[in-house]
């Protein structure tokens, strides 16, 4: 009998170059039996069970349609925690990962609130709740589709956080909060010529383009919205297009906010931002 390895492997060969087989072939396997890395080693050459076999094949036909493999299994993880995943929601990035940690690495009090605009899957929120369970934790989406799997999130990771249906381009009155972290729409239609097939094809298109087309229409609603919303001393961590730090950095300064900062990412591109709302009124970021 064909062992699963050698028929995974050849089904995907035409689709995908060898070392991107062999990691999605992990995968499949860890999603099928729970193996970890070690257990992976020693039985992945075992062969299926009939089941076993037709869920293979059901995966294996969706990755031939260049489907990512988060959405065909469901899953990901995000700062070492497992989400749910389906494509009603952005698949959550590294990048996002590092934004992330300079929250949990800057020196903020200890029970701050935090709010993630536009949360997705809920990935930034439930990650800060895990890490922070002092926190007060919020976030917020127009999807109600997304909504629903960012709760099953907060819940499949044993996090307490609030999740509220809210458009940031026409936020309603919202109590204060200390920090505000978002991964807004950023892309325009210009942008589309250069996006791998598989996310112009999967992902969901609310998350990925702003509606006016402006790459800059998120963060300007966002700044204003901190301006009103955000405590004194409170701060926004956004994650940004690295073709617009510079203008990102200028809107927020215009807007009011004291030291923003922009960092870049693991690979140098400038992609997430840090700002101080107005007048600190206790020791928290200068
Ligand atoms: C780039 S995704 C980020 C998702 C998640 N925070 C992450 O980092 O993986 C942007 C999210 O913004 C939401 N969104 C789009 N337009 C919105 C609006 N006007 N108000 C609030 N959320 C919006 C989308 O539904 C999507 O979930």
């Amino acid at each position: 009998m064909q062992l699963a390895t050698e028929y995974i492997r050849g089904e995907l060969r035409p689709f995908y170059p060898a070392a991107e087989i062999e990691p999605l072939m992990r995968l499949i396997f860890a999603h099928l039996r729970g193996y970890g890395w070690h257990e992976l080693l020693i039985n992945m050459d075992k062969s299926l069970s009939a089941d076993e076999r037709l869920q293979v094949a059901a995966i294996v036909s969706r990755l031939q349609q260049y489907e990512p493999v988060q959405y065909v299994l469901g899953a990901t993880e995000f700062y070492g925690l497992p989400f749910r995943i389906t494509p009603d929601v952005l698949i959550p990035r590294p990048e996002t990962e590092e934004l992330v940690d300079w929250l949990l690495h800057s020196p903020l009090p200890e029970n701050v609130s935090v709010l993630d605009a536009c949360t997705g899957s809920g990935c930034i929120a439930v990650a800060i709740a895990k890490q922070r369970p002092a926190f007060t934790v919020a976030g917020c989406d127009i999807s109600d589709a997304a909504l629903a799997i960012a709760r099953e999130n907060a819940t499949k990771n044993a996090t307490n956080v609030t999740f509220f249906n809210m458009d940031i381009l026409k936020p309603a009155i919202t109590p204060h909060y200390d920090v505000i972290i978002s991964n807004p729409p950023y892309l325009t239609t210009d942008d589309k010529a250069l996006m791998p097939e598989n996310v112009l094809n999967f992902e969901p298109h609310q998350a990925l383009f702003t509606p006016s087309n402006e790459p800059l229409q998120f963060y300007r609603a966002l700044a204003d919205m901190g301006m009103t919303t955000l405590s004194a001393g409170g701060c926004m961590f956004l994650e940004i297009n690295e073709l617009y730090g510079a203008e990102c950095v200028a809107l927020l300064r215009t807007a009011g906010y004291a030291s923003v900062e922009l960092r870049p990412d693991i690979n140098g591109k400038p992609r997430m931002i840090r700002a101080v709302a107005h007048a600190p009124v206790q020791a928290s970021l200068s």
